[in-house]
């Protein structure tokens, strides 16, 4: 298939790049290059004839309209965004502006391209979604796709906007989509202001590890290799019209995730104190939203997906990516907001 990823210069938009290509797909790799876009991510991939760079902003139309026209895609993967919540309690517009307006903007264009064509059957337009979409859980329960949507920060309520224009353009004009919901991702590439990176580069550097409040929040953790390809699956199985969410079942609260990254760099750059010496606890989030956990029985059971990474097996591949890629990560820490604390800005 002939793909046009948008975000491919991002953290998941390249590792769905990268295996698309390397599983003989054509991918066409969109993307406006802000703070959070690498075309170092990209790398691998130069050269390569089943791939080609574009430099656009999915809200200039007529730069979609254009690549569109050139390329001649038979799907749209959806991930440019802007993705940082705290980044979106200190600024929401840009937010408003990327996640829900830029989707409007590429979904206008998609759906022109597609009725060019002569609206076939074949199209996909797979936006790529989150599962903060939900809102929070408490100690127990899991999200499925029916779960009311009730996102509680700016960032999840962009997404959830645009998660609805995506259905209403499938119901009203027929544009054939798909959507996934998908926990919090790590692994290779991911931009330094992360929970994961930052506590692999602050220990390193010798910086106060920062967890917000107690850490007691839990999230659902994904290695981002077993996401792209459940992405692709989702791409060419699941069925139009429908969302899958997609999370790892490891859950695991802040606290202890710092704690297993520490105890992997204690082995790995083994020093006088251990680093979990380092952890400081600093102020909450505001609507720092509990626990995460998805259901992901639908994708499993309709498309057979299941994570082939463990997390223990993922926390040591990440760990290890970053010691062995610090020019990768050197170059980004001097972009703006980088090694800040940002998102202060809320009631919390
Ligand atoms: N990271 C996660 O844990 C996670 C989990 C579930 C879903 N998602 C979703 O997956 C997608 C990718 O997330 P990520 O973590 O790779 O994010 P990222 O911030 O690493 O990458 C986003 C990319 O989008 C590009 N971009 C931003 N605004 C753009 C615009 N207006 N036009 C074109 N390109 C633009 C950026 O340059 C960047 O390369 C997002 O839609 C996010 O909501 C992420």
């Amino acid at each position: 298939m002939k793909l046009l990823v948008t975000g491919a210069a991002g953290f998941i938009g390249s590792a769905v790049a990268r295996l698309a290509v390397a599983r003989g797909h054509t991918v066409i790799s969109l993307d406006a290059l802000t703070y959070a876009g690498c075309l170092d991510n990209l790398a691998s991939l130069d050269g390569n004839p089943q791939h080609v760079f574009e430099r656009a902003d999915i809200r200039d139309r007529a730069a979609l309209d254009r690549i569109l026209a050139a390329h001649r895609p038979d799907a749209v993967m959806h991930l440019a965004a802007e993705s940082h919540v705290d980044r979106s309690i200190d600024g929401p517009g840009t937010f408003i502006d990327t996640n829900v307006g830029g989707t409007f903007t590429l979904l206008e264009a998609s759906r022109a391209y597609w009725q060019a064509q002569g609206r076939p059957d074949s199209f996909r337009f797979h936006h790529v979604s989150t599962d903060e979409v939900y809102g929070t859980l408490g100690q127990t329960g899991r999200f499925s796709e029916d779960t009311p949507y009730a996102p509680r920060s700016p960032y999840a309520a962009s997404k959830a906007a645009s998660d609805h224009l995506v259905r209403a353009w499938h119901e009203t004009y027929g544009l054939p989509v798909v959507l996934s919901n998908c926990s919090n991702n790590y692994g290779p590439f991911q931009f330094p202001e992360k929970l994961v990176p930052v506590v692999i580069l602050n220990a390193l550097a010798g910086l106060p590890i920062p967890v917000y409040g107690q850490g007691l929040n839990v999230r659902d953790w994904l290695f981002v290799e077993d996401h792209a390809e459940a992405l692709l699956l989702v791409l060419q199985r699941g069925r139009t019209g429908r969302s899958y969410n997609i999370g790892g079942e490891a859950e695991a609260r802040n606290i202890d995730l710092v704690q297993r990254l520490c105890a992997i760099l204690d082995r790995k750059r083994p020093g006088a104190r251990p680093f979990a010496d380092q952890i400081t606890h600093v102020q909450d989030r505001a609507g720092h939203d509990l626990r995460y956990a998805i259901d992901p029985a639908r994708v499993r059971d309709e498309l057979g997906w299941r994570p082939a990474c463990t997390l223990d097996e993922g926390l040591e591949r990440t760990v290890q990516w970053y010691l062995d890629n610090t020019g990768w990560w050197r170059a980004l820490q001097g972009r703006a907001g980088v090694g800040q604390r940002l998102g202060t800005g809320g009631q919390g």
